[in-house]
């Protein structure tokens, strides 16, 4: 028998969707369903060279993505030592990429609480996963005449996109950020919709976004009649916070999702970014699930 870890490849769609498949199934976690996995898997194959796997005799049977936080064994490959080899693994790609700390979604219950402290990692904070219910009424989103309101398409250059998003997001909590290579990934899936992702811009520099908004309507979930909304991002660039931007955009998020079928809409938020977390209460979003990260810093000691 050998073991190995090498970095992700497109090819291993799969194998990959094979791990998370029967992960979702034995580790059941709250919050997660075959949607968000699916999404994950695909900002993974969007960025292989940000992914490790890890090869029992050349099958794929694990993987580390410091960028989604998550570090998962097949649950037919465990206690082999797997984890503890993508971890390694994980705490390089973290260095690479230049970030000071790896970070990893530990679920509450499950073997993840052991394995953590074994490997050194400690609690850092938690994400909460909100819901908005369908009856909770949602102002009409207003913004001010001093700005336009156009979607996504041809008129904004994809590197121009990525620096918006990078920009609206240097200073969160999580320390999120994308690739160009990721979003062009994302963009060219079939089901990609561009009227999805909203942007505003000051009225007098029309191609010079400032914030966002992306939303995508996902399947029922566990007793839902009706889809379930997701506000994926939202974000409004520092120097022009503080001015009612991001809560009209998550109105208009809203309004979109529920214009589009959506029952319940939900959104996940740092617990730390408190001032994200008090717009979302405001808006009569409601915390659900927890989701604790852990982390450990990127070099090895
Ligand atoms: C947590 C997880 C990644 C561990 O993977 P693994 O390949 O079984 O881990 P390893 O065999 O490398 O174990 C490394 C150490 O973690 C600890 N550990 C792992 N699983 C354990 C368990 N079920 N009970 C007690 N300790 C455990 C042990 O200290 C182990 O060292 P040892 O085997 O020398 O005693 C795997 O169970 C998994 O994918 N769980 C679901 C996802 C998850 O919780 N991820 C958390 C990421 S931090």
């Amino acid at each position: 028998m050998s073991f190995g870890i090498r970095p992700l490849r497109r090819e291993d769609e799969p194998a990959l969707q094979r791990v998370m498949e029967a992960t979702l199934e034995v580790d059941a976690y709250p919050g997660f369903n075959a949607w968000d996995l699916d999404r994950e898997a695909d900002s993974m194959l969007g960025a292989p060279d940000g992914v490790a796997v890890a090869l029992e005799d050349d099958f794929v049977c694990g993987f580390v993505s410091p960028h989604c936080g998550n570090l998962t064994v097949h649950p037919e490959f465990r206690r082999r030592g797997h984890g503890r080899r993508l971890f390694g693994a994980g705490l390089d790609l973290a260095a690479k990429a230049g970030a000071d700390e790896l970070r990893l979604y530990v679920p509450l219950s499950g073997a993840g609480r052991a394995f953590a402290p074994a490997m050194g990692l400690t609690y850092r904070s938690s994400m909460w996963l909100m819901y908005l219910a369908p009856e909770t009424a949602v102002p009409v989103p207003a913004l001010s005449a001093g700005v336009v309101v156009r979607t996504f398409g041809d008129w904004l250059p994809l590197p121009s996109l990525v620096a918006l998003l990078n920009a609206a997001f240097v200073d969160h909590p999580g320390g999120t950020s994308w690739a160009l290579a990721e979003i062009e990934h994302a963009h060219a899936r079939l089901d990609f919709d561009p009227s999805t992702l909203t942007l505003v811009a000051p009225a007098d520099r029309p191609d010079d976004p400032i914030a966002f908004v992306r939303v995508e309507v996902g399947p029922p979930e566990e007793g839902d009649p009706a889809p379930v909304g997701d506000v994926l991002l939202v974000g409004v660039l520092s120097e022009w916070r503080g001015r009612g931007l991001g809560r009209e955009l998550l109105r208009s998020g809203v309004a979109q999702l529920r214009a589009r079928g959506a029952g319940r809409v939900k959104l996940s938020v740092e617990a730390e970014n408190e001032l994200a977390l008090g717009l979302y209460l405001r808006t009569g979003f409601k915390p659900t699930v927890e989701w604790p990260h852990w982390t450990s810093p990127s070099q090895r000691l």
